[in-house]
């Protein structure tokens, strides 16, 4: 028996179909792989599910009954949760605190401390969870604040688990844990609707895929032990991709962008030390490493958002320092990290979104007035050549979905004629089409003689695009090898502080 059915589920925005009639099933046991384009409507649909959106028409059944889900806590009781890609944890709590609140135990009328300590502990032992019930939220990884959301759905008894993009923020060691849990409480019958772009983590862990489209479901009975990547690709975007091959740089020129002596210290503690590199015209620099050990402050040091304790940078010779505008305007241009807080002012339009930054420049400015057309066409060309999915470039930022957002912050980097791009996880969060896309266009960048300084946690991407790989661990580049030289596994032990001597197999 099913133990969820959707039907004939339709949701419109304005200028939008998000959701056309869908039919979605989930039986028991389950871990379906949610996959779509950017836009497709994954998210919508599974907002619906747990009662954060409204659909124009639709039924749901839960265990052969009709159920209307007006809020979140219709479906918690139901035994539905959703765990989002923006974890809404509270850092100053403990574990224990937000694992329980909301459905906290009382001894009359006060909070249970002891109780709910308890059966956190119970429960993290049951299932085996690594964590500290009594450790504060803002002290953990990221991979524990997501056991942490976990444990808050089994805390509240669900049996059905929704996961939106759970791990593009996450490491690839984090990635193995979350899946050995989830594969775990597969096996005490909890099921699982798994949104992701990433397909090689679909082929590793679902029981099923289904695959929507602009809205639409296209596939939903495939078994992804029975496909390949190639073949869920092509159903998803409906052609074929060409991802993971490696494109020599073509001529590696002069050095373009130099920094040396960049250190910085934050409460304290050394985050960045003494680092030095230089990256060539026509070259990608790659730099791996967790997150965490320096990555951020390294960029917003290159880009003038923060300035350090000490740095020398040049950029084709010419010493740069000042704003972040100082660094736009020199040629530095610039993928933040996280779009949602640095890259986007989400209330504001598309197209307005596409000069950010640059908008005082006489190509979108007279005097003080921006040129509303120009601006207009401006972003109507990005639109359609970074295949922004949107009704129109008015359209608020903020009602984009997650990977066309990433878009609209890459389309307006690349699009200035930086001499040099320094690019922070530049395709977490957007389909494989894009992800194409994106990595073509940082290659014909690349090509045409630019710098680019490539920062991502993602190996594959790294591994893939860089012409040499920094290692940065702790505020150290601890590690500098050509592409191929160092294997995954060798890489990986770097990132972690550990010491891999070339060559070496694990
Ligand atoms: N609150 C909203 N207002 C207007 N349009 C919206 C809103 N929420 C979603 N949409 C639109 O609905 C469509 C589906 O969005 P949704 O977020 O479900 O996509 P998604 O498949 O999750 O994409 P991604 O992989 O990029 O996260 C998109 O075109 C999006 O712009
Ligand atoms: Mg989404």
């Amino acid at each position: 028996m099913n133990l969820l059915k959707m039907t004939g589920i339709t949701k419109h925005y304005p200028g939008t179909v998000a959701l056309d009639n869908v039919d979605f099933r989930l039986d028991e046991g389950e871990i379906v792989s949610l996959l779509g384009e950017n836009g497709a409507g994954k998210t919508t649909l599974m907002k619906v599910l747990y009662g954060m959106t409204r659909p124009d028409a639709g039924v749901i059944e839960y265990k052969g009954e009709k159920k209307d889900i007006k809020k979140p806590s219709d479906a918690i009781e139901m035994g539905i949760c959703m765990v989002h890609q923006h974890f809404m944890l509270v850092p100053a709590f403990t574990v224990t605190e937000n694992i329980v609140v909301g459905s906290e135990p009382h001894n009359g009328v006060v909070f249970d401390k002891k109780k709910a300590r308890e059966e956190v502990d119970d429960l993290i032992r049951k299932f085996h969870f690594n964590i500290d019930p009594d450790a504060l939220v803002e002290n953990l990884s990221v991979g524990e604040q997501q056991r942490v959301e976990i444990l808050k759905a089994l805390y509240r008894k669900a049996d059905v688990i929704i996961l939106d993009e759970p791990t593009a923020v996450l490491t690839p060691k984090e990635v193995e844990e979350l899946f050995e849990i989830l594969r775990q409480l597969n096996r005490e019958k909890k099921s699982f609707i798994i949104i992701t772009h990433k397909l090689k983590e679909t082929m590793a862990l679902a029981s099923r895929v289904v695959v929507l489209r602009d809205g639409k479901i296209t596939a939903s009975d495939f078994n992804p032990a029975e496909v390949t990547v190639e073949i869920l690709s092509e159903m998803m975007v409906g052609r074929k991709i060409d991802l993971g091959v490696r494109h020599a740089a073509k001529q590696i020129g002069g050095v373009s962008l130099e920094v040396s002596n960049l250190r910085l210290m934050v409460d304290g503690k050394k985050k960045l030390n003494n680092v030095s590199f230089k990256v060539h015209k026509g070259e990608i620099l790659g730099i791996a490493g967790i997150e965490g050990n320096g990555q951020s402050e390294l960029i917003k040091s290159l880009t003038g958002c923060i300035k350090p304790d000490s740095m020398e940078l040049f950029l084709e010779g010419d010493s740069v320092s000042g704003s972040a505008r100082t660094f736009l305007k020199k040629g530095i241009a610039h993928v933040p990290e996280d779009r949602l807080k640095q890259g986007l002012v989400g209330p504001m339009s598309i197209e307005k979104n596409l000069i950010l930054g640059y908008h005082t420049e006489p190509d979108f400015n007279n005097k003080g007035f921006l040129k509303s057309s120009v601006i207009k066409n401006y972003g109507q060309q990005l639109k359609e050549k970074f295949l922004i999915k949107a009704p129109t470039t008015e359209t608020e930022a903020s009602t984009l979905s997650g990977g066309n957002q990433q878009k609209i912050v890459i389309a307006r980097a690349f699009s200035r004629d930086p001499q040099a791009l320094i690019i922070a996880n530049p395709t977490r969060g957007v389909d494989i089409g894009a992800i194409e896309y994106i990595h073509q266009q940082m290659l014909m960048l690349r090509d045409t003689g630019k710098a680019i300084l490539l920062i991502s946690p993602d190996l594959d991407e790294v591994r893939t695009l860089s012409d040499r790989i920094l290692v940065l661990y702790e505020g150290n580049i601890v590690s500098e090898s050509l592409p191929g030289e160092l294997s995954e596994i060798e890489l990986g032990i770097l990132m972690t502080g550990g010491k891999a001597q070339k060559g070496e197999t694990a």
